[in-house]
């Protein structure tokens, strides 16, 4: 196993050592640009520490960390029929979610519904029809209506920064991950929801609105009472932790000091001030062509929506200097986000002969072995940049709360797609918090985790019924 790792190592080394010598002096600055080496994570982490700190003391901070008032972790009994509905970048995924506890077997009926890109560019009343819309086709479809008429429970994931003076409510403070819908920021989305669920007379009730953070912490824990963190390395870049009451100094309420509130960090938006994130021009360039430029700095660093986006502007400006696809039409390669996450784990991972025939047919460009072993090169440095930055949250929710132990449950496509990940992360958690290197085995274990969206959003809502049910009504708008 070594020696095939040593050996694939020496021949991309002897890969790179074929290339053009102007290539290699690009290379060579751009690697000096992309690394971020372990006294930096520190570094990065301290600060991180820092804007986390001064979220939970003021209201209007960086970073928001955002009371979800999901109010601690499930017992695992949990249990109930609920709908779910979370509205991803790429899709509109319904569920119906049957909760047995957790020794029992959660059964999901789910459907994807398309979600067009005019949609997030579009107006809030198009986004609120469609899923209206939807949730009535999935409800039919499924047979899922009441004889008696009661309404059902619906957990909704909106994995946007949102502020939440109660569990069924949320006021979009900014759209993230390249979305810009007019009408909802600012405005609470559940009520938006909620009347265009009205409007289709949908046998349904808002019950909690939650983050896909949120949702994976709370279905991991459902199974898995070590978990800690929810962490999304996805299209964006996320984590939740459960806090105290008590160490929450800007919220204001009756609740005993020590109930413990998940908090929903919306850490994407660090060091928005650019004090410490070594960003270089392909890093800038992304931000300033973004819908709300200045906004999401530390997620438009190391999420999957720009992953490949930073390895397609580097190519551009590479053949611009007339270093690479030399003579050939690049129009494909010109536009923006055409390449995805995917695209980025398959240059590192696959053959010679694969990836071109991935270029012939996605890019339209004709790959040299030349700019194969630069592409893997770059694929590799974007990638491991990433993942070194993205851990620097959760090192440092760890740091602040002085945890030593248990899992972090991440969700989205970067982490299930990009085989690497894992792995790079564990790497740059041990040189930030200063683990032996010669360890056995990781205190702090990143897990993969359950369908947050789906799972965690019916346990949420099981969770606020069973409140209401005893009459505990604290974060809670909607009598019912
Ligand atoms: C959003 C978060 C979300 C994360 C991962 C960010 O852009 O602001 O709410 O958790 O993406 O999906």
């Amino acid at each position: 196993m070594t020696t095939h790792h040593s050996s694939a190592k020496a021949s991309e080394a002897d890969g790179l050592k074929t290339l053009s010598p102007a290539l290699q002096a690009e290379l060579k600055a751009l690697e000096a640009d992309f690394t971020v080496d372990g006294p930096k994570l520190k570094h990065i982490s301290q600060r991180f520490e820092e804007e986390l700190r001064e979220g939970l003391e003021k209201n209007g901070c960086n970073i928001p960390m955002n009371v979800t008032w999901t109010l601690g972790f499930p017992t695992g009994d949990e249990t109930g029929e609920f709908l779910a509905m979370d509205l991803g970048g790429t899709n509109l995924r319904v569920c119906w979610i049957e909760l047995k506890g957790r020794d029992g077997e959660t059964v999901v009926t789910q459907e994807k519904y398309p979600l067009a890109p005019q949609i997030k560019t579009g107006d809030a009343d198009a986004l609120w029809s469609l899923l209206a819309e939807s949730l009535e086709h999935f409800i039919d479809a499924n047979h899922l209506r009441r004889e008696d008429g009661e309404a059902l429970p619906l957990g909704f994931t909106f994995s946007y920064p949102a502020t939440q003076e109660y569990v069924d409510h949320g006021v979009l403070q900014t759209w993230t991950k390249g979305f810009d819908i007019k009408g909802v920021e600012g405005e609470d989305a559940a009520a938006q929801l909620t009347e265009a669920m009205k409007k289709r007379n949908l046998p349904v009730r808002l019950v909690a609105l939650i983050n896909d953070t949120t949702g994976a912490m709370i279905a991991s824990a459902y199974n898995d009472p070590e978990t800690i963190i929810g962490a999304i390395f996805g299209t964006g870049c996320n984590a939740a932790y459960m806090e105290h009451v008590k160490a929450i100094p800007k919220l204001k309420t009756d609740l005993p000091g020590d109930t413990p509130m998940a908090i929903n960090c919306e850490y994407g938006a660090f060091d928005n001030a650019h004090r410490v994130l070594p960003r270089t021009k392909f890093d800038e360039r992304i931000d300033r062509d973004s819908p709300r430029p200045g906004e999401q700095s530390f997620e438009k660093m190391s999420a999957g929506l720009y992953l490949g986006e930073l390895y397609r502007l580097i190519m551009c400006e590479l053949h611009d200097k007339s270093l690479v696809f030399k003579g050939q039409n690049i129009t494909a390669l010109r536009k923006p986000y055409i390449l995805d996450t995917a695209f980025l784990s398959a240059l590192e991972d696959d053959t010679f002969r694969t990836v071109r025939t991935w270029f012939e047919a996605k890019l339209n460009l004709c790959l040299n072995e030349e700019e194969f072993h630069l592409s893997r090169r770059l694929s590799e440095m974007i990638a491991l940049r990433g993942a070194r930055l993205c851990i620097c949250g959760v090192a440092a929710i760890c740091r602040m709360k002085g945890i030593q132990s248990g899992h972090v449950a991440a969700d989205g496509s970067v982490a299930n797609k990009h085989p690497q990940f894992k792995a790079r992360w564990a790497q740059a958690m041990g040189e930030i918090l200063d683990w032996p290197s010669d360890r056995k085995e990781d205190p702090i274990v990143i897990t993969s985790a359950e369908d947050g969206s789906g799972v965690g959003a019916a346990v949420i809502a099981a969770m606020t019924l069973k409140r209401v049910e005893e009459g505990n009504m604290a974060g809670i708008r909607q009598p019912r």
